[in-house]
């Protein structure tokens, strides 16, 4: 390591992730009656394929390659020429293709793609639904495609989605995908600040919204929030609106903004897939990094589509008649690889849902699995702990016996919340898939597969197939059973960002530091004797919040933002129910005075320019921040003072040690 280096992992390492779940030894074999209908059944089978997978990935992925629908044959499967892998070169394809027209050409055409259930509900507690076949779905993703291209929109245009959970968000998705054009979904949480900083980094000239959507009986104005973050993004000429909610006012800009349904019905329902290249970008997503802007992970077409397709097929061993519900929004990875392109590539029902899990009661997750039988059903650890501290009354009353397998994402879950989905989600009888997977890895990376491996509340347990995980020291050596250390990957796989958008330095600086032979996560884990991965939590300056990760700079740059402040600095504190909760320590300028309700003003402020996740939980009004001597601020120190109201833990880099007195005694 430079000495920048470890100035940088002393002012920021997160020591204590390496001490959690050392002591949990339950093990919970698959239900017999579960594997037995499994698609692998024995740990021979997956023994026999993850060597096949790394000692010949290229005859492993080309098989998986060949599930799927290409126009033109790929000449190699992996190429590892420098700088970085590419995979399936000169094979050309469509994502939309080999999501619907796949299908709605088969036996597949009159099946249910989507199952839409939307939030607000009647007096007798029934919801709108709407149920859209593979057929209908090509259609109108077709007629949307149409829609685009007769904005201008061409292959490799990128055009921003920000919208709410919704039919018509999918169809935006996968008519950018038919097109060839790049998509770049906002997550409708997101406030003017985050949503202009997108559209403009990623030049999109146009963008699909809606006029509002639905969370927690609330109305969200999106178009409103968009339009405000328009006035900074100048370059966007068209904006089409999809009506969630006729005869709502909304303010339209003449000459930019078109209505979604009047677009369509002038729209022609056919319009043939463009031939992608297999490394031809698919979307782009925005993600918290260690940096103050957030980076434009750059996803492309062919190893995407085939990670994606295969980790949904054993993972989640989907089956024909499942309905399968991932209660991601699409605008996180999540909902991007587990909502739609890994669940419609293998023909499967996906169950979408507008809302919030407590409108109108504490049970709505719980009665739309009754309601439309669901079977698979994967969601957050944070989501978890919710319906733990909310008491089982709410899952008990209703039927949940549809289900045949759960699973989790999202950041590490505690062995308690495990059980607690065990018993009372999966009564006693269905595996969950922990999976350990990251907006970089574009799919799944670390999960078990569940009619054969035996899991182990806390782990996320072994690798998929063609990952090669280790652990290493700070220096970098490779460590034994149960030392914890950094997670690296060291072979490459299909669906691998291929680039940050703009900046493909800092794309090589932070995933590939010592060159190409090493994919550095930014996580904690350790790996067990059995081979089992644990993973701790984030080493950088990453935090996770209700299974939202965010960058702690970020949050620190729109502080510094607001004019009364001068210094702030961000740390993560545990949080029973969120994960983690956002604790900020800030200087004000000399001539402000620290007044409780500025605390309040900056949490707003930081709501407003972010979102309301990145809300900070405890503000704190300091005069001096701690410093290495380097400059940096020692977040180390910070968070221990958050966690816990005290500082024990090393501080021989700090260069003003009275500045620690002054925390510990002006903290609020
Ligand atoms: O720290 C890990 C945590 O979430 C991070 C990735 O966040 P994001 O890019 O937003 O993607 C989330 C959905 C894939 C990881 O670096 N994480 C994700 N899944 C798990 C997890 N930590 C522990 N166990 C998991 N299953």
């Amino acid at each position: 390591m430079t000495q920048d280096e470890r100035d940088h992992f002393e002012s920021s390492a997160n020591d204590d992730v390496f001490e959690t779940h050392m002591h949990e030894v339950r093990l919970f074999p698959p239900p017999a009656a579960f594997s037995a209908q499994a698609r692998l059944k024995s740990m021979e089978e997956y023994d026999r394929l993850y060597v096949r997978s790394i000692e010949n990935p290229e005859e492993f992925w080309g098989d998986a390659a060949e599930e799927l629908e290409w126009f033109k044959p790929w000449e190699r499967v992996l190429d590892e020429s420098a700088p970085h892998a590419r995979w399936f070169t000169g094979g050309k394809l469509n994502l939309a293709h080999n999501c619907l027209d796949r299908h709605a050409r088969g036996p597949r055409r009159d099946k249910t793609a989507l199952i839409w259930e939307g939030e607000p509900c009647a007096e007798d507690g029934s919801a709108e639904v709407r149920r859209l076949t593979y057929d209908e779905l090509l259609k109108q993703v077709q007629r949307f495609a149409n829609v685009l291209k007769s904005l201008g929109v061409k292959k490799g245009d990128r055009v921003a989605v920000y919208m709410g959970m919704s039919p018509e968000l999918a169809i935006a998705v996968l008519a950018c995908a038919r097109v060839g054009a790049v998509h770049l979904v906002i997550f409708g949480g997101f406030g003017p600040q985050a949503i202009g900083e997108r559209v403009r980094d990623g030049d999109c000239g146009v963008v699909v919204t809606q006029d509002r959507s639905y969370w927690k009986g609330t109305k969200v104005g999106l178009k409103q929030m968009l339009d405000e973050a328009l006035e900074k993004c100048p370059d966007v000429r068209s904006v089409v609106v999809y009506q969630r909610e006729p005869g709502c006012p909304v303010a339209m800009k003449a000459g930019r903004d078109l209505w979604w349904h009047e677009g369509m019905a002038a729209a022609s329902a056919e319009c043939p897939p463009e031939w992608m290249d297999a490394e031809d970008p698919l979307f782009i997503l925005y993600t918290s990094g260690t940096t103050g802007k957030p980076k434009g992970l750059v996803h492309t077409t062919g190893g995407y589509a085939v990670q994606t397709y295969l980790s949904t097929k054993y993972v989640f061993d989907i089956r024909e008649e499942d309905v399968y519900w991932c209660t991601a929004d699409i605008g996180w990875v999540t909902g991007h690889s587990y909502v739609l392109y890994g669940p419609l590539q293998n023909g499967a029902t996906v169950l979408l849902y507008e809302g919030s899990p407590v409108w109108p009661e504490k049970d709505r997750y719980w009665r739309i699995v009754d309601d439309h039988k669901v079977t698979v059903f994967y969601t957050a650890p944070t989501a978890i702990r919710a319906f733990i501290r909310w008491g089982t009354e709410w899952v008990q009353a209703h039927d949940l016996s549809s289900l045949r397998l759960l699973g989790t994402v999202g950041e590490p879950i505690n062995p308690e919340a495990w059980v607690w989905y065990h018993r009372h989600i999966g009564q006693g009888r269905r595996p969950i898939v922990d999976t350990w997977w990251q907006s970089e890895t574009g799919s799944i990376m670390i999960a078990p597969i569940p009619g054969v491996i035996a899991t182990k509340p806390g782990s996320a347990t072994r690798p998929f197939f063609g990952v090669v995980p280790e652990i290493v020291s700070q220096e970098g050596d490779p460590l034994g059973p149960n030392q914890g250390g950094l997670l690296i990957i060291k072979r490459p796989w299909p669906s691998m960002a291929r680039t940050i958008w703009k900046n493909a330095e800092l794309y090589d600086k932070t995933y590939f530091p010592k060159g190409p032979g090493a994919y550095v996560t930014g996580d904690g884990a350790r790996c067990d004797e059995d081979g089992y991965y644990w993973l701790l939590g984030r080493l950088d300056d990453v935090i996770n919040v209700n299974g939202h990760r965010l960058g702690t700079v970020e949050i620190e740059s729109a502080l510094v933002g607001h004019p009364g402040v001068a210094e702030a600095a961000v740390v993560g504190r545990p949080d029973e129910l969120k994960g983690q909760a956002v604790a900020a320590f800030v200087t004000l300028k000399e001539s402000v005075a620290p007044r409780l309700e500025l605390k309040e003003e900056l949490r707003q402020w930081v709501s407003k320019e972010i979102g309301p996740m990145a809300r900070p939980d405890d503000m704190r009004f300091v005069q001096h921040l701690p410093k290495t001597r380097s400059g940096k601020i020692m977040r180390r120190l910070l968070r221990e003072l958050a966690t816990t109201g005290t500082v024990k833990g090393d501080t021989t880099a700090l260069e003003d040690y009275s500045v620690l007195e002054l925390l510990r005694e002006g903290g609020e």
